[in-house]
């Protein structure tokens, strides 16, 4: 009788692995445009194949916001998260909570990402995450009103600025004077980081930290760069601004009101859907540069999964992180939501290309982007909001970009140890 029983106990198990066995994983997905509706498609999909459920987390839109809640659940050893979003400037951050990829994924699957991208998410020889997509700053502009008006697209941002001014008065002459010139991502969070990075390389005016670990914030061009875009709040940048997030500057810019608009390529696919009231009037170009010496440059962001160590599912959840990087996946994201693939074969993908041609035209801008100086490792979370919490004092009028610069980097130099950070 017992023999019985337990042959049947094994024939059970074999008829309902997938039954027995279904589990169910908490994946966090991001909220900006249509972030969301593609995340969870992706991990849907992964769900059917394999028959488990997913939940989706969903995460704030503020990315520093996101990066706080995260670092909480991790300081707990929460087992409620088991594929979490990661930054790319957060593998320094984060490393210690995150289970070390490298045993699962092939060499040929890591060789088929941006070396870079793959580079920066190794800390001290673990592979924290895996990519996702990547991201730099680009310039979108309203094709129709530059022609209209005989601007051509700006190489400069002085000439964005005069560009920006013709039209709007000519406008505002015709009666539309709800149109402002330049909108960004000017609220005091890690998207104003990122924005203001871009003044200060455009400028000549480094990127805070130097590559070998030096505090190099206080320098004229970086003074300049930031009292150039303060002096533009109130004429070209309306004060709204210094309130916008990336969906804020997207919302004004699609609704027809900004000329235009610093963000992600994401906006691309949103700017030209079906009720954008800008669909087919939009250009997309590098950001200009600091003048006719300077240089045109794009922030380098972009987002990578990782699994927490403390997840119950590990193996699953390292299972789903593949799916959603697959070459599959990042072409569906690219095609439906603008999201730029990390793997480097895709961007000869014709598809991928008709739907955003700036991806080939960008493509330089793409791999140059600027990275954030993550040389600081741990402390890259303080080293930002130091830096961006001086621009935003200066775009809001208190005080001169000299002054609020140069207190952000003895800040900076103190936390530093001497550029060993
Ligand atoms: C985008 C970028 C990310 C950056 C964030 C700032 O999501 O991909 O790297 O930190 O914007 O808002």
């Amino acid at each position: 009788m017992k023999k019985v029983l337990a042959g049947l106990a094994a024939a059970m198990a074999l008829i309902t692995p997938t039954l027995s066995q279904a589990e169910k994983l908490v994946i966090a997905c991001g909220s900006v445009g249509m972030e969301k509706d593609l995340c969870t498609q992706g991990a849907q999909a992964w769900a059917k194949k394999t028959g488990h459920t997913v939940e989706i987390m969903s995460a704030p839109t503020d990315t520093s916001q996101e990066l706080a809640q995260l670092q909480q659940l991790m300081a707990a050893g929460s087992t409620d998260l088991d594929v979490a979003r990661i930054d790319i400037v957060w593998p320094g951050i984060l490393a210690n909570h995150f289970l070390d990829l490298k045993p699962y994924i092939s060499e040929d699957v890591l060789k088929q990402h941006f070396p870079s991208i793959v580079q920066n998410n190794m800390v001290k020889g673990k592979l924290v995450a895996m990519p996702w997509f990547t991201d730099a700053g680009v310039l979108y502009y309203r094709k129709d009103l530059l022609e209209k008006h005989g601007q051509k697209p700006p190489t400069t941002w002085q000439e964005l600025a005069q560009s920006a001014k013709v039209v709007l008065e000519a406008e505002k002459k015709a009666g539309n004077d709800k149109l402002v010139g330049l909108v960004f991502q000017g609220k005091s969070y890690e998207g104003l980081t990122c924005t203001a990075v871009e003044w200060l390389d455009s400028f000549g005016g480094g990127t805070i930290v130097d590559p070998q670990g030096k505090v190099t914030l206080n320098n004229p061009k970086a003074v300049e760069a930031v009292d150039f875009f303060a002096s533009l709040v109130g004429t070209v940048v309306p004060r709204g601004v210094l309130s916008y997030e990336e969906e804020g500057a997207r919302g004004a810019f699609q609704s027809g009101s900004a000329v235009f608009m610093r963000n992600w390529p994401y906006a691309w696919a949103l700017a030209n859907s079906k009720d954008s009231m800008v669909k087919g009037k939009v250009g997309v170009i590098a950001l200009p540069k600091g003048g006719p010496d300077g240089k045109s440059t794009g922030t380098l962001g972009g987002w990578q999964l990782g699994v927490p160590k403390y997840s119950k599912n590990k193996e699953l959840a390292v299972d789903l992180v593949k799916y959603l990087t697959s070459v599959e996946e990042q072409k569906r994201r690219a095609v439906v939501g603008s999201f730029n693939p990390t793997i480097t074969s895709l961007y000869q993908d014709k598809e991928l290309l008709a739907a955003n041609p700036f991806f080939g035209s960008l493509y330089d801008t793409f791999i140059n982007a600027v990275p954030r100086p993550t040389i600081t490792g741990a402390k890259y979370n303080q080293v930002s909001t130091e830096f961006r919490n001086a621009v935003y004092a200066t775009l809001s009028g208190n005080g001169k970009a000299a002054d609020n610069l140069a207190k952000a980097d003895a800040k900076l130099k103190a936390l530093s140890k001497g550029g060993k950070w």
